[in-house]
């Protein structure tokens, strides 16, 4: 048995899932628990605590869930004291449902209520199975333990915005994360300050809806350009992005910040789901195809290297071949980085759920269709990048012997061979080749 004992501290495993927003609440899950004794564990098979932070977003996300449960079963077995906690959207969509359907369930904690796992906790080791998914009059963040003053890598997420007030028709994110909240500037600037005293050079600020981001200011609220003109201010801060961002909320002074922040890296993550604008419409977008474009273009005029990704759903209730070549041709127009792309999910509680789905085989031939243009531009964009001097900043070592590996200004992953380059460095580096999903290079 290898449940904890008074010498030995209790171990944490938390295995996440979905994202950027769910690593960055897995990071600090493990800090709350981190002040309740608990250290990470290697594997689960090691855990005193199993956290599972979910994502609801498409089905086969959420039954990952079950699966993954299933597969734990064997480990309460082995170590009677194992308890185990489902966090995360699927935790505030399914709430005491999974208790039911899963009996290896100790606790459920919603996204907005991770300050209360310490005493969730608790319940659960007095035998309870505690449920958490109320969403909390007091900010989470208020909440949560001083972040530790520990070392830590180069690249860092921090979250500025939760939630969602636009109601796309197929999305469950307003459900499961609330509307949408902004965290005061003071925390933001303080965090980052932090994060870069610990050895951060990288921030990517994230909110289901970043660029709506209007967090109370010393004055006013602030805008998320203003945010970032500020950040870029930090000494030692070297690089910034944000994510997710909605083509509605691109406001003229962020679209200007691409231009006159340096800092601000030459790379967004702009959704845009569909090409066609019958098909956004019911999407509930608010936007058409043609507003985006003319966005992409402001945004190249702004910053000409901007290299652009972006998400799509494919049969989406009631796509013709028409509205699924509609979304082709803007492929084409705006020609992406690369791009996540998902066949459509019909989602419980959602208005688009309502609604008649295609044939599945007509799903999954536009997917394919979509997946190869978008392969053909992501390899025509690194291929774009070979005989170009590009900054990267190193993370960790590679697989090849002295091989290092970090990320470009533009968020491709670069492979170098050299003497004297450490994790944290950022140098300057001349692109010499393009592999599947990388690139390779030399110091310039
Ligand atoms: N806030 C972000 C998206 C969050 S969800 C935005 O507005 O762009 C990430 C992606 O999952 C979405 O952009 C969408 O492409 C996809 N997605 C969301 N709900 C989905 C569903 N029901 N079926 C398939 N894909 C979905
Ligand atoms: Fe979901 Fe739309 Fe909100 Fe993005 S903007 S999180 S897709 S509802
Ligand atoms: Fe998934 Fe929740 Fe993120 S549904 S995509 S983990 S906000």
């Amino acid at each position: 048995m290898t449940g904890p004992t008074d010498t030995a501290p209790k171990k944490l495993f938390i295995k996440t899932y979905g994202c950027q927003m769910n690593v960055y609440d897995s990071e600090r899950m493990a800090e709350v628990m981190g002040a309740e004794g608990y250290v990470a564990a290697d594997a689960a098979e090691d855990a005193d605590l199993i956290l599972l932070n979910t994502c609801h977003i498409r089905e086969r996300a959420a039954e990952k869930t079950y699966h993954e449960l299933g597969r734990m079963r064997q480990l309460k077995v082995d170590n009677p004291d194992l308890k185990i906690g489902v966090t995360g959207c699927v935790a505030q969509a399914e709430g005491a449902e999974i208790l039911s359907r899963s009996a290896l369930v100790d606790l459920v904690v919603g996204p907005q209520a991770y300050h209360r796992l310490p005493a969730l906790e608790r319940a659960a080791r007095r035998g309870e199975r505690a449920v958490e998914t109320e969403f909390p009059a007091e900010d989470k963040f208020d909440h949560l333990p001083a972040r530790p003053k520990a070392q830590r890598g180069p690249v860092a997420f921090l979250t500025v915005q939760e939630g969602c007030d636009k109601f796309c028709a197929f999305c469950v994110v307003p459900y499961t994360r609330g509307s949408e909240v902004s965290r005061p500037v003071d925390r933001v600037l303080a965090e980052a300050r932090d994060l870069v005293e610990r050895g951060v050079r990288d921030i990517t600020l994230l909110g289901q809806n970043v660029n709506a981001y209007h967090g109370a200011g010393p004055d006013d609220a602030w805008t998320l350009s203003r945010l970032i003109r500020e950040l870029a201010r930090v000494d030692g801060l070297e690089r910034i992005r944000y994510t997710t961002s909605h083509p509605r909320d691109m406001d003229d002074d962020l679209i200007a910040a691409h231009g006159e922040v340096a800092k601000l890296m030459p790379y967004l993550h702009l959704p845009v789901q569909s090409g066609s604008d019958r098909i956004l419409k019911r999407m509930n977008r608010g936007h058409t195809a043609e507003d985006y474009l003319r966005l992409v273009d402001r945004l190249r005029a702004a910053r000409p290297d901007l290299l652009l990704t972006s998400d799509f759903i494919v049969a989406f209730p009631e796509e013709t071949e028409a509205d699924f070549t509609a979304t082709l041709d803007l492929i084409r127009a705006v020609g992406f980085g690369t791009a996540f792309t998902f066949k459509y999910s019909a989602r419980p509680g959602t208005p688009a759920a309502e609604r008649a789905a295609l044939p599945d085989d007509v799903g999954d031939d536009r997917l394919h269709q979509l997946q190869t243009l978008i392969a053909t531009q992501q390899r025509a964009a690194q291929e774009a990048m070979v005989g170009r001097t590009v900054g990267v900043l190193f993370e960790k070592p590679g697989r090849m012997p002295g091989q290092m590996v970090g990320k470009s200004d533009h968020l491709h992953a670069v492979h170098v061979t050299a003497e004297g380059i450490a994790p944290g460095d950022l140098r300057q580096i001349r692109i010499t080749e393009s592999a599947r999903n990388s690139l390779g290079g030399t110091l310039a």
